[in-house]
């Protein structure tokens, strides 16, 4: 604790230059930043207590603060062992002056590098908002969730709860879940109520990503979910802009950062060709690699062949590849019998959300596969076949562990949109009974506007007669719900 701001963070010593970064970051961030001035003044979010977890970046902080200056609180983790940037991390912690444009210090349990024990352990502490008055826990009221591990915990939680235990059949065969039933069990055994009085106080949770997504759908059909959600990742200018055109900076900011590797030339295998594979496919070919694209939907496999891509199965072209690119959020889509059939020092790495798209755990059990630390979060792996691959951050987000994640001025898109789904839920929650939404039209379109003098952008107005001829209001929405952009 310092300065009563409860942490876990590597090095305090790195706020300064964390400050910094964030104070440039902060101008790359016109949506957060037009945000504060409108909302900060009313204090639209006093009373609610936010737990996040999203990568603890330096585009994250500029979130945090934008919610601090619209008078929540906030206690904050990161969603991936390897996406924190520790100095924006240890600057939020130390905070600065306390005025509305710079809140004082927030709680942050997060460092690069974290084991899985850590993680689940730095995930519980977003949920311990203290004691009240009476000396009973204070949950969250409200969760802001990147891939749902949050909202997983709760819900999970919950479930165990009312089964008096964790059940036997819960066990399966992840690492990663062996750890989460062991939070639980120890919860279960601790405070076996903790989870279900933490889910009364929470109103709702706003999702960032298409994986976190599907889990909400999941649930909602399977009428588990415990408060409404809100669909941030399809917001349009979430998912058509993050995901795409973010990606496209970071994909070949992390190949670089990790092997500097010349991409001109190469051959490189995108697996999924949705937003995150087109931006992935785009920004490689931009580099001059020769790109062959796989896809399980007609749809977007056309989309690929159109776009000028091959579009292959990856056993059928596996030996010719230098660098493997995952962008599905499906699980086993490299299998080990595809890395065993790799080029030598061929290059793998992943973009979906968990790790589970590439069989890590069948490489790890591999006998006489042995792993060599070229620098941290960049491994080569000498097969039994005498060759060897080159696995980036473990096989997770690479473009987190390995470089810097997306650049804020498209984290402003996603994260302006994130606020305005917290301001939703918080000021609005009759409108919103369990369930999962996206953000109205209106404010999809509000989120762009706000982005477009900062790039010099003037929009051609309707006139009241083209307005009508379209059939839309001339302030908006411009565009029918199905329309796909
Ligand atoms: P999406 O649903 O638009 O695209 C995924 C595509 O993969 C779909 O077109 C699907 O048909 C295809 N696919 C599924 N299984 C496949 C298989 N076995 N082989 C080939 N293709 C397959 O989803 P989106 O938005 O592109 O996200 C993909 C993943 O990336 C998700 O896990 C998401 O959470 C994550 N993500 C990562 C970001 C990052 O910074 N690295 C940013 C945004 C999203």
């Amino acid at each position: 604790v310092v300065n009563g701001v409860a942490h876990k963070v590597r090095d305090l010593a790195l706020a300064e230059a964390g400050r910094h970064q964030i104070r440039l970051a902060e101008h790359e961030m016109p949506g957060l930043m037009a945000l504060r001035e409108e909302f900060g003044p009313h204090q639209p979010l006093a009373g609610q207590r936010i737990a996040g977890s999203l990568h603890m970046t330096v585009q994250t902080a500029v979130l945090i603060e934008t919610l601090r200056a619209l008078g929540a609180d906030v206690r904050w983790a990161s969603c991936n062992i390897f996406s924190t940037q520790d100095e924006a991390a240890a600057a939020v912690v130390v905070g600065t002056t306390g005025t509305v444009e710079r809140p004082e210090g927030t709680p942050v349990f997060a460092w690069k590098g974290e084991t899985l024990e850590e993680y689940w352990w730095a995930t519980q502490q977003i949920f311990d908002f203290g004691v009240d008055a009476a000396g009973e826990p204070v949950g969250p009221t409200m969760i802001l969730d990147d891939g749902g591990d949050a909202t997983l915990l709760v819900h999970k939680g919950v479930e165990f709860e009312a089964a008096g235990s964790v059940p036997a059949d819960a066990e399966g065969d992840s690492a990663e879940w062996r750890v989460v039933l062991e939070v639980l069990r120890n919860s279960l055994a601790s405070d076996p109520q903790r989870w279900t009085r933490m889910a009364r106080s929470i109103q709702g949770v706003t999702e960032e990503t298409t994986t976190g997504v599907h889990r909400l759908y999941e649930l909602h059909r399977d009428g588990k979910l415990l408060f409404p959600a809100i669909n941030v990742n399809d917001s349009v200018t979430k998912s058509k802009f993050d995901n795409k055109y973010g990606i496209r900076h970071s994909l070949p900011d992390g190949l670089n950062r990790a092997t500097d590797v010349l991409m001109g030339g190469k051959t490189v295998f995108v697996c999924g060709y949705g937003d995150v594979g087109k931006g992935s496919a785009d920004a490689l070919r931009g580099q001059g690699a020769r790109v062959i694209v796989s896809e399980i939907d007609p749809i977007n496999a056309l989309q690929a062949a159109m776009d000028g891509y091959q579009v292959a199965r990856l056993e059928d072209v596996i030996g010719d590849i230098d660098i493997l690119v995952t962008a599905t959020g499906n699980e086993n889509v490299v299998t080990l019998d595809h890395l065993l059939a790799l080029k030598h020092l061929a290059i793998v790495a992943n973009v979906g959300h968990f790790d589970n798209e590439i069989d890590m755990a069948g490489l790890e059990a591999l006998p006489g596969a042995e792993r060599i630390e070229i620098k941290p979060q960049v491994h080569e792996w000498r097969l039994p076949n005498g060759r060897s691959i080159l696995v980036l951050s473990e096989g997770r987000l690479m473009n987190l562990g390995n470089a810097t994640g997306h650049p804020s001025f498209v984290m402003s898109a996603s994260f302006t949109n994130q606020v305005l789904a917290q301001l939703e839920l918080a000021t609005k929650r009759a409108e919103y009974p369990i369930g999962v939404y996206v953000l109205p039209k209106l404010l999809d379109e509000k989120v762009a506007r706000l982005h477009l003098d900062a790039l010099g952008v003037k929009l051609t107005e309707l006139s009241p007669r083209q307005a009508q001829y379209i059939g839309v209001d001339p302030a908006g929405p411009y565009k029918v719900e199905h329309y796909r952009y």
